[in-house]
């Protein structure tokens, strides 16, 4: 076990946001993370830092957990189940999967963060979504401090949400156990462009081949963390009732839609900030992403409130025009 005091964060967000941690603790194993538990009962968890939005000062302790690995836990002629530690690098989990042909996640290439927190707000693109290939994970639970198993069904995911983020922070992630096909893959490739990129170079469906095209759209339309500060997907996309989007049509005839019940539909927020000319918007040090505006970016040296009250500005715009509370995405601490 590691403990920093005072420590910047700033390699520790994506966002690259300069604010300290009064406590930081690295656990390598699970010993470690009990034995913190133990001093700070009321850690929190610092993933990849890929969804956070830093607005102050941390004062609470924080838990970096750093423990690595991928292991099979079982394999048939079909199936394998790898479970990997909640350290791993989701992306360099998916380039383990790719690389030996196990598929299952290559629509998930290059989504930043942890693979402890993949789970939390069920990662997704490309019409695929971590619970696609989730079999289960163990955590602990901060109440009993014991270790829990739990599985697919008992996860409550929906878009972008869980059971481990309606608990708020109960449970420890401490590894994830997917389940991937060997042969017989089942691969999503009806999502935007994906199947004309593959038929544009001649390539059969492999995850290898599904991964690469997945990395050439995300890396022609999405910032790289490294150079650009950002969390990804600011916002969530919006889900509103049918009787708000035929009132909607009325004025925009063109609003894409993707149906989610009988009741329900689901709006792109890029469209809509878009529509508010806010793509490639910029106020001093943050602005709008020029490729995706349902990015929010950190052009040099912004504080947390800089971006945070460019998202209000939005906010404020999208309701505005189309009565439509857009809901962040990112945790904001
Ligand atoms: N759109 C615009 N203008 C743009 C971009 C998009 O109007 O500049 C509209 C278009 O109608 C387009 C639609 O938005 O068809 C959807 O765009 P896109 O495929 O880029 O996806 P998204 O809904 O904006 C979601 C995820 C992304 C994920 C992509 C691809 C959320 C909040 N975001 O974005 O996830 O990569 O789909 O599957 O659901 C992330 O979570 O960090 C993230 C990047």
């Amino acid at each position: 076990m590691k403990l920093y005091e005072h420590i910047s964060l700033k390699p520790y967000n994506t966002f690259g946001i300069n604010q300290k941690a009064d406590i930081l603790i690295e656990a390598s194993d699970e010993k470690d993370i009990l034995e913190a538990l133990t001093s700070y009962p009321t850690l929190k968890v610092l993933g990849g830092g890929s969804n956070i939005l830093l607005t102050q000062e941390v004062k609470t302790p924080l838990l970096k957990i750093t423990q690595k690995g991928i292991t099979t836990e079982r394999e048939n002629n079909s199936h394998i189940w790898l479970k990997a530690q909640a350290g791993e690098v989701w992306s360099e989990l998916v380039d383990y999967c790719v690389l030996r042909n196990y598929g299952g996640v290559e629509n998930l290439s290059l989504i930043y963060g942890s693979v402890g927190a993949a789970p939390v707000q069920n990662i997704g693109a490309y019409g695929v979504e971590l619970k696609n290939a989730f079999h289960s994970c163990e955590a602990i639970d901060r109440e009993s401090k014991q270790k829990v198993i739990f599985y697919k069904n008992d996860c409550n995911f929906g878009y972008r949400d869980s059971l481990f983020k309606q608990s708020k922070g109960r449970y420890i992630i401490l590894s994830v156990t997917l389940c991937l096909t060997k042969k017989e893959h089942f691969f999503k490739t009806h999502y935007g462009n994906i199947k004309a990129l593959l038929t544009e170079k001649g390539w059969e469906e492999t995850p290898a081949h599904i991964s690469q095209v997945i990395k050439q759209i995300r890396q022609s339309k999405l910032p790289n963390p490294i150079e650009l500060g950002n969390s990804g997907s600011f916002f969530k996309n919006p889900i509103i009732s049918r009787e708000h989007l035929l009132s909607l049509q009325k004025t925009y005839p063109e609003l894409p839609h993707y149906w989610v019940s009988v009741t329900q539909e689901k709006i792109p927020a890029a469209y809509l900030i878009e529509s508010c000319d806010l793509k490639g918007y910029r106020i001093g040090q943050v602005g709008v992403h020029k490729g995706q505006p349902l990015v929010l970016v950190n052009y040099g040296n912004a504080s947390g409130e800089d971006i945070l009250s460019l998202a209000h500005y939005i906010q404020g715009q999208v309701k505005k025009r189309f009565n439509i509370q857009l809901e962040m995405e990112v945790n904001v601490w």
